[in-house]
């Protein structure tokens, strides 16, 4: 079994409410209008659904939007009958032309979009909760730091390192020093669930780009 399928087989896209994502990622409507943003690992794109009459500029990425029919199905065949019937609800809802957003197939740790692209990136019970390993939760990182428009935010919700990975909490707090250095702001905030053991506790974690980069010895562009 390969990598993708064995992660199929693990996690399926699920349809978080915008409420929910709001509270979970410490954000607004408000702080929403006007910006460009791109949400991570969108699953069933619930949150843009939502916020359609928003008209906000939003782009919804996900290693599932690039599944072939075939993988899909594999995906959801465990499913009980009732979940099947919600789910294919929401997917016939994706494959529509009138879309909520812009959807696009692709994978976290390799976003296809130009430097500096977004001015918000949300990432709601997607990365790094499922990173698999210290690679690919690195390379998400930086690929959120690299897509980020100087003086733009990311709110990733749970920070939480999944028992069983090949990563740990230490690999997390490495990445996000190094971060740090590049002049980021990192700004972790605790919502917990209470059942989980101290070393999973799901964190609301505010990524922030600096308005100018370093290396610019402070002067602006
Ligand atoms: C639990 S769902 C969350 C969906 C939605 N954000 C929500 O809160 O309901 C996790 C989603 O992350 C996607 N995902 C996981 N790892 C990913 C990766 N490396 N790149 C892109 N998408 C990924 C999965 O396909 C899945 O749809």
């Amino acid at each position: 079994m390969d990598f993708k399928e064995e992660l199929w087989g693990e996690i399926r896209p699920t349809g978080r409410s915008a409420e929910e994502c709001f509270e979970d990622l410490g954000i607004s409507l408000e702080f929403l209008k006007g910006k460009k943003i791109l949400d991570i690992g969108s699953g069933l794109n619930q949150f843009a659904q939502d916020l359609k009459q928003e008209h906000l500029d939003l782009t919804s990425i996900d290693m599932f939007y690039a599944l072939t029919p075939e993988e899909r199905k594999k995906v959801f065949s465990e499913l009980s009958p009732e979940n099947f019937e919600t789910v294919k609800t929401s997917l016939d809802r994706m494959a529509i032309k009138d879309k909520d957003s812009h959807l696009v197939g692709g994978r976290a740790e390799s976003l296809p979009f130009l430097d500096e692209t977004f001015d918000v990136v949300l990432a709601e019970y997607s990365m790094p909760h499922y990173a698999e390993n210290r690679e690919s939760m690195r390379d998400f990182f930086f690929e959120v730091a690299r897509v980020l428009k100087p003086g733009g935010e990311a709110h990733i919700y749970p920070m939480r390192i999944r028992p069983g990975r090949n990563v740990t909490r230490k690999d997390a707090e490495e990445v996000l020093s190094n971060l740090r250095n590049l002049g980021f702001s990192v700004e972790v905030s605790g919502k917990e669930l209470g059942d989980d053991p101290p070393d999973t506790r799901p964190l609301l974690l505010v990524l922030g780009k600096p308005q100018i980069p370093p290396d610019r010895g402070g002067q602006p562009s």
